[in-house]
């Protein structure tokens, strides 16, 4: 996507790097990760704004630790470390960084000592900063001063604002530095000279306008799964190029309750777009091959397969393509080791490997420089509904790993009713927040219960909710006892075949989000 303006971020392998990115973008400017091994050529080429440094794992004084030429802090373009990075530009400019006596972790008080004319105006004298490190820096490079310190880290900022260089051992972008996005605000908007034009909007705009460029009157094919992203795909595709796009939605008949219908609803004949919308009803076919199948591993791999099948046989009847269109997003990007440094493979994400069960002459990812929540944000730029824009995450092989052991059309049932019951519950708990993914799950296990005066002998529904900020790691969450009793009464009360219901308290690790 063509963005004039730019702040990129150089990724040393912290934890907190897409965050960097997505603060800058809520300064309405454009940013873009690359990873530490970037060679300095092709970031004067960008000619960005301002450059930001994350942090990271390694010691910077260490050999062989991630490190980057000194030419980049002579370009004359302002240069913000963050953590390793403030070391690390310390390091290499000729300061002195070494283990700490102390080490640093969590909510700190921190003085500012400096000018409040440019990185901190606004902020406090005394602020609280997200401080998480081992290393510290003991002297500051030459033409650098000290712009803040905490109790145990004498040099908590510094910057050379002749060169618009900064160095900052905290961690603005993490929401516990109370200051942290005015921090930040002044350095991508004032010090960096931005104007701060990119926008949501612009980008429907502006993409609509290159898809139609790159598209021409080709033929594109979209294979439409009702999550978040495949959705804000269609619709983006379907604004731009309408009835040129055919949108294959393959029902395997593991979605959650009426969720096959209300993506109908959105995308069929009768709803907001005019493309060609197919679905496929292929639940049988499904539960055909998912029969006597209890590995979890066979199941996703089963329900892949018969994905490419289903897709596959649908591709045949409407000929050659000219695109095939897919939902890839930035997170699947940079974690595919495309774009930054942390590398984390997830088998099931779609970039990298195109699909050759197609025939097509390119793929298309128009949301491939998106975060999650601007793929949000412009689902509803697109006018699609809520319900469909916040939907949480679910799972490419869906009910199929939330029921345990075998699947059959009776535990799809019992399973979609309890989970409807249960978002049902949440959504009226009045929460000040909802768990960041939630579900029921059927066990395979089935115990002895009582129903009036008979004896029952049914399954066991568990209830899962987790707090996650990535869903590398999560935790329970901790809906409030009176919420879980109402959603038990009314599973054990309104689905057949359930007599129990169980609260997953399993935090991940040792657990996973998913069951299976
Ligand atoms: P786990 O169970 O691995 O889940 O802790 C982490 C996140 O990934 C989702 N998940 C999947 N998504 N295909 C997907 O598209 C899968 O096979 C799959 N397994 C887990 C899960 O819902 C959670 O958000």
């Amino acid at each position: 996507m063509a963005a004039e303006e730019k702040v990129i971020v150089i990724d040393f392998g912290g934890q907190y790097n897409q965050l960097v990115a997505r603060r800058v973008r809520e300064c309405n400017v454009y940013c873009e990760i690359y990873s530490y091994r970037t060679p300095i050529e092709q970031i004067k080429e960008m000619s960005p704004k301002g450059i930001i440094l994350t942090g990271g794992p390694n010691s910077c004084y260490e050999e062989g630790a991630p490190t980057y030429t000194k030419e980049l802090f002579e370009l004359g373009i302002p240069v913000l470390g963050l953590c390793y990075g403030a070391q690390l530009m310390m390091h290499v400019l000729g300061g002195k960084v070494k283990k700490a006596p102390v080490r640093e972790y969590g909510k700190t008080e921190t003085f500012i000592d400096g000018s409040k004319d440019a990185l901190f105006a606004g902020v406090e004298d005394k602020t609280i900063v997200w401080m998480s490190h081992f290393d510290y820096i003991s002297k500051v490079a030459p033409g650098f001063e000290i712009i803040a310190h905490t109790a145990d880290c004498p040099v908590a900022a510094a910057a050379c604002e002749d060169k618009k260089l900064y160095a900052i051992q905290f961690h603005p972008e993490v929401l516990h530095t109370v200051k942290g996005k005015d921090i930040l605000h002044n350095f991508v908007r004032n010090i960096c000279a931005t104007s701060g034009s990119w926008r949501m909007d612009s980008f429907v705009e502006n993409t609509i306008k290159e898809i139609r460029e790159k598209v021409g009157d080709g033929k594109v094919l979209l294979a439409l799964s009702g999550g978040v992203d495949s959705s804000v795909l269609a619709a983006l595709l379907a604004k731009a190029i309408g009835k040129q796009l055919t949108c294959v939605f393959v029902d395997h008949g593991l979605l959650r309750k009426n969720e096959g219908d209300e993506v109908e609803s959105v995308f069929g004949p009768n709803g907001n777009f005019d493309i060609n919308f197919v679905r496929v009803n292929a639940a049988e076919r499904y539960y055909a091959k998912l029969k006597g199948v209890e590995e979890p591993e066979r199941k996703r791999k089963i329900i892949g397969e018969e994905f490419i099948r289903v897709f596959e046989e649908e591709a045949k009847k409407i000929g050659t393509v000219d695109f095939l269109a897919q939902g890839t997003i930035y997170p699947d990007v940079v974690e595919s080791g495309l774009g930054g440094e942390s590398v984390v493979i997830k088998s099931h994400h779609n970039v990298g490997g195109l699909p050759d069960y197609v025939d097509f002459k390119e793929i298309i990812e128009p949301l491939r420089s998106l975060f999650k929540d601007e793929v949000r944000k412009a689902g509803l730029e697109l006018g699609l509904p809520e319900y469909l824009v916040f939907r949480q995450p679910f799972p490419g092989p869906g009910l199929g790993i939330r029921i345990i052991g075998e699947v059959n059309a009776e535990k799809v049932r019992i399973v979609q009713d309890a989970d409807f019951i249960y978002r049902e519950e949440l959504a009226a708990a009045g929460l000040k927040k909802l768990p960041d993914q939630y579900f029921a799950a059927l066990s395979n296990m089935r115990s002895v219960g009582v129903m009036g005066d008979e004896r029952t002998y049914d399954y066991a529904i568990v209830l899962r909710a987790v707090e996650t900020i990535d869903f590398m790691t999560a935790e329970a969450s901790e809906i409030p006892f009176e919420v879980l009793q109402k959603v038990m009464s009314r599973i054990i009360n309104e689905v057949k075949g359930v007599n129990r219901v169980m609260y997953d308290l399993t935090s991940k690790p040792p657990g996973t989000v998913e069951l299976e």
